[in-house]
């Protein structure tokens, strides 16, 4: 069968003190709504519709990319009008799958056993709370089959005792709920339609409702405030720091660990406290990154050793090389085998070849660095000069000496030798001392000034 899954986010979001839509704000870098998409997309035979509502164009804006079919609900009417705004683009014979956009962690296992238990009729997502405050109660004959949900403020005192709750999801197939959704009123306590309601109708018209407990209470929380979004943050990423440890990977603490994309990893990788991964992240076997490091969209070797405190953005860097402490990477950095990186030093756009060092205080930009170079402390290629870019080469086995600036475009020869602060505006002969250096003068009858006495 088909699935077609509406994602219910029309919804304001008050709670929320913002003025983003609150499916728009971000778990793990990426937004509420896109978590449940990207859940949804598990399926293998699915449609997704979006029911939007409230600053509804910022979430179009937004999610464009998303495949998905828009569905407008101008006015926020209840669960039931929103759901009925996505009916007309449904099929008959699909099975419809309601979610929420708040709800971020739901999983496909189990929305895989709700649409299972739906079979032909109703399924309906529950679960047991400590405190059910604000949730719709499943109520439940003698023989223990659901007869209807209650909303809690429409609930009798007994009623509001009951601690199996409605999650909001729930399969049903679409022919039905189509007669259902036209059947339901907004006689109640918020004057709402409530997809709820449907669940008594179901019964009455002999549709087979089973409930499914849902794995765990994280997994059907919605986001309403930023507390409840930190809640869901840092379970998240403990679940993806205990997944990464059955990978393989060491953590010195897992609940200090932040992954915000995806990790492709080598075996015997160890991740030191505060490390923050984003993007597309790819480590080699035997990595080590220690604390506080920052890396985005990068590829990393084998054997690399990233020393505390590295900021790194969209960077290959090579096997056994070293980086840090305090590096930085910025994009399109390529560093080959065995390059050493040190303090304070940034690189951009910029191919480093096997075995070259750039340990102290350097800038080196828009440069194409041979191998087994060195380039002493206080470096700087001059790339920029107000209007344009320009390159800096150096060859093979260069000796560039401290504090000397490469002001480009300019090319220092393969084993040549830079005396130390030299401002290099010519290109340097391979093989040969060149520097640029004003005269050491000594001044003998030169004396400090003193204060005079008053
Ligand atoms: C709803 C359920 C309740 C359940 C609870 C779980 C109903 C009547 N009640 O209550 O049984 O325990 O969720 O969180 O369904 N939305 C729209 N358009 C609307 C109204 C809501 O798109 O007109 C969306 C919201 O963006 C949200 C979801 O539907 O994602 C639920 O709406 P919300 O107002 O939070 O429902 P509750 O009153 O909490
Ligand atoms: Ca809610």
């Amino acid at each position: 069968v088909t699935i077609s899954v509406v994602i219910l986010a029309a919804g304001q979001g008050k709670r929320m003190r913002s003025s983003r839509p609150k499916v728009l704000h971000r778990l793990a870098d990426c937004s509420l709504l896109e978590h449940v998409y990207r859940t949804a997309r598990g399926f293998a035979q699915s449609q997704i519709h979006i029911v939007y509502g409230h600053g509804g164009d910022a979430v179009r804006e937004a999610l464009g990319h998303l495949d998905v079919h828009w569905v407008e609900q101008p006015m926020q009417l209840g669960t039931g009008h929103a759901l009925m705004q996505a009916l007309p683009g449904i099929p008959d014979d699909a099975t419809v799958l309601v979610l929420y956009g708040d709800v971020p962690l739901i999983s496909l296992e189990t929305l895989t056993a709700l649409v299972g238990a739906a079979g032909e009729g109703v399924g309906l997502l529950t679960v047991e709370l400590e405190d059910p405050a604000g949730y719709g109660r499943i109520v439940r004959d003698t023989l223990g089959n659901v007869r209807r949900i209650v909303e809690e403020k429409d609930a009798t005192r007994d009623e509001i005792a009951i601690r199996e709750v409605n999650t909001g999801m729930m399969a049903a197939p679409a022919r039905w709920l189509r007669t259902a959704l036209e059947r339901l009123g907004n006689n109640n306590a918020q004057g709402e339609y409530y997809l709820t309601d449907v669940i008594e109708m179901a019964v009455a018209d002999g549709v087979a409702v089973n409930a499914v407990r849902a794995q765990s209470v994280m997994e059907v929380m919605g986001v309403n405030d930023r507390a409840q979004l930190a809640t869901l943050e840092r379970h998240y990423q403990l679940e993806q720091a205990r997944a990464l440890m059955l990978a393989g990977i060491t953590f010195r603490d897992p609940a200090r660990f932040d992954l915000r994309g995806s990790l492709q990893s080598g075996q015997d990788v160890v991740i030191d406290v505060n490390v923050v991964l984003e993007g597309a992240v790819k480590l080699g076997h035997r990595v080590s990154i220690g604390p506080n490091a920052v890396i985005r969209d990068a590829e990393i070797g084998d054997d690399v050793e990233i020393l505390a405190n590295c900021v790194i953005e969209d960077a290959v860097i090579g096997a056994g090389a070293r980086i840090g402490p305090y590096s930085r990477l910025r994009p399109q950095t390529r560093l080959a085998a065995g390059v050493h990186i040190g303090n304070f030093v940034e690189i951009k756009k910029s191919n480093v070849g096997e075995g070259s060092k750039i340990n102290h205080l350097s800038y080196v930009g828009d440069a194409e660095v041979g191998r087994n170079v060195n380039i002493g402390a206080g470096t700087i290629t001059c790339n920029y000069d107000g209007a344009s870019k320009h390159r800096t080469t150096i060859g093979d086995d260069a000796f560039i000496g401290s504090d000397t600036q490469l002001v480009a475009p300019v090319t220092v020869g393969a084993g040549a030798t830079l005396g130390a602060g030299t401002t290099l505006a010519q290109d340097a002969p391979p093989g040969k001392l060149t520097l640029s250096r004003a005269p050491q003068v000594t001044v003998e009858r030169w004396q400090r000034p003193t204060k005079k006495p008053k």
